[in-house]
């Protein structure tokens, strides 16, 4: 297994396994040249089924890791590791997503902001179309309306907002380096949002208790802890997730706008009205006298999104098939620093300390 500092220098792939393939190799493998000229809606079924098993190919081809559930083992690629469906929906998403540079991307860790994103984009972009009653954030999850370009675009390309030609709004959990060439080549912006790594964590490793089926059994805290920390966990490692955006952000500072999930949990409005001009639907003077950027910061609220039917209960997204996930799975507590109900001091300092070590000099910390 590969050490701590191997994991945040990135070079755990080249060591753990002398056989995993190169970066030239593996674009060599995924075939990427040719099939980027193909129209993802063009291809037919017995394609789509050729195109995973390729890609299941070259998933076999690399270095496994124990997951967090049993049954789930990280997949390592170019320096982070994913699991295997969702490596695969990386690897379509490369080769088919075509970004327009109209399109704006929500990019985040998972549990770290990405429904709350999802629903605010959602309400500032289409503010104008939908009244108080109308707006389709009251009757679906907000997961519905701003799709994964590495879940619903790869595997269910039937949801009613990718058939909508006139959505905008996409969103990925993957990390800078490996998003499809188009979104760079199109100049596309997006927004990324972090989060304090313990309550990420808690967030995720309770998120993952409530799977209803699939992976097998969740290991313990104090497992899945262990292995966070040492840069094992699905999209992982975290701390050079939220870096390769931050890079990526220090390059090119007009296309990434970077927000944190603890400031804008502490007072929401300014952030949101950045993230409205940041996008090019910044909210008028008229709007800002009338409330309107109050009404988008409550509808998309924890509160708000948490007590609406479709978040409640025994709901699930109707539009996908076998959901591992109710709607309400999505809204925990959403409260900074809950971590303290499940870490130790010393657990916490472990994690603070890789955090304080990994994003030094970076200007990360002093940013926020
Ligand atoms: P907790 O598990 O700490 O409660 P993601 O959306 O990336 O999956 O992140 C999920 C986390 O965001 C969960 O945190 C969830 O409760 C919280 N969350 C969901 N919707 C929210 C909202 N509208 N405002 C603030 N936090 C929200």
């Amino acid at each position: 297994m590969a050490s701590e500092q191997q994991i945040f220098d990135g070079t755990q792939e080249e060591s753990s396994n002398p056989h995993s393939p190169s970066m030239h190799e593996l674009e060599a493998l995924t075939d990427k040249t040719i099939l980027s000229h193909q129209d993802e809606a063009k291809i037919a079924s017995t394609e789509f089924e050729n195109i995973q098993k390729r890609y299941q190919d070259l998933i076999a081809k690399l270095p496994h890791a124990k997951g967090w559930f049993e049954k789930a083992p990280f997949i390592g690629y170019c320096g982070h590791w994913i699991i295997e469906p969702l490596l695969a929906g990386c690897l379509h998403a490369q080769d088919f997503f075509q970004a327009r540079p109209v399109d704006f991307f929500i990019c985040s860790y998972p549990k770290s902001g990405t429904t709350w994103l999802k629903a605010l984009a959602f309400s500032i972009v289409n503010r104008s179309r939908f009244d108080d009653s109308s707006n389709p954030l009251l009757k679906r999850n907000p997961h519905e309306l701003v799709p994964f370009i590495e879940i619903e675009f790869a595997f269910f390309p039937q949801v009613d907002v990718l058939k909508d030609k006139g959505n905008t709004l996409f969103s990925t959990h993957m990390p800078h380096g490996l998003l499809p060439e188009s979104i760079s080549n199109s100049g596309c912006k997006m927004v990324y949002i972090w989060r304090d790594p313990k309550d990420t964590f808690i967030s995720m490793w309770t998120f993952f208790q409530k799977q209803k089926f699939g992976s097998g059994p969740l290991n313990s805290l104090e497992e899945c802890f262990d292995m966070f920390c040492l840069g094992f966990s699905g999209y992982g490692p975290y701390l050079d997730h939220v870096m390769s955006y931050w890079k990526a952000y220090q390059e090119n500072p007009n296309k990434i706008l970077f927000l944190k999930y603890e400031t804008m949990r502490e007072d929401p409005l300014p952030h949101v009205k950045r993230l409205a001009e940041f996008m090019g639907y910044g909210f008028t003077a008229e709007e800002e006298e009338k409330g309107v950027v109050e009404k988008v910061v409550n509808l998309c609220s924890f509160e708000t999104l948490k007590n609406l039917e479709a978040n409640k209960g025994e709901k699930y997204r109707e539009d996908i098939p076998l959901n591992a996930y109710k709607n309400s799975a999505y809204f925990r507590k959403g409260k900074v620093g809950d971590w303290q109900t499940y870490l130790t001091p010393e657990m916490a300092a472990r994690i603070d300390g890789l955090m304080e070590e990994r994003f030094k000099g970076t200007g990360l910390l002093e940013h926020f």
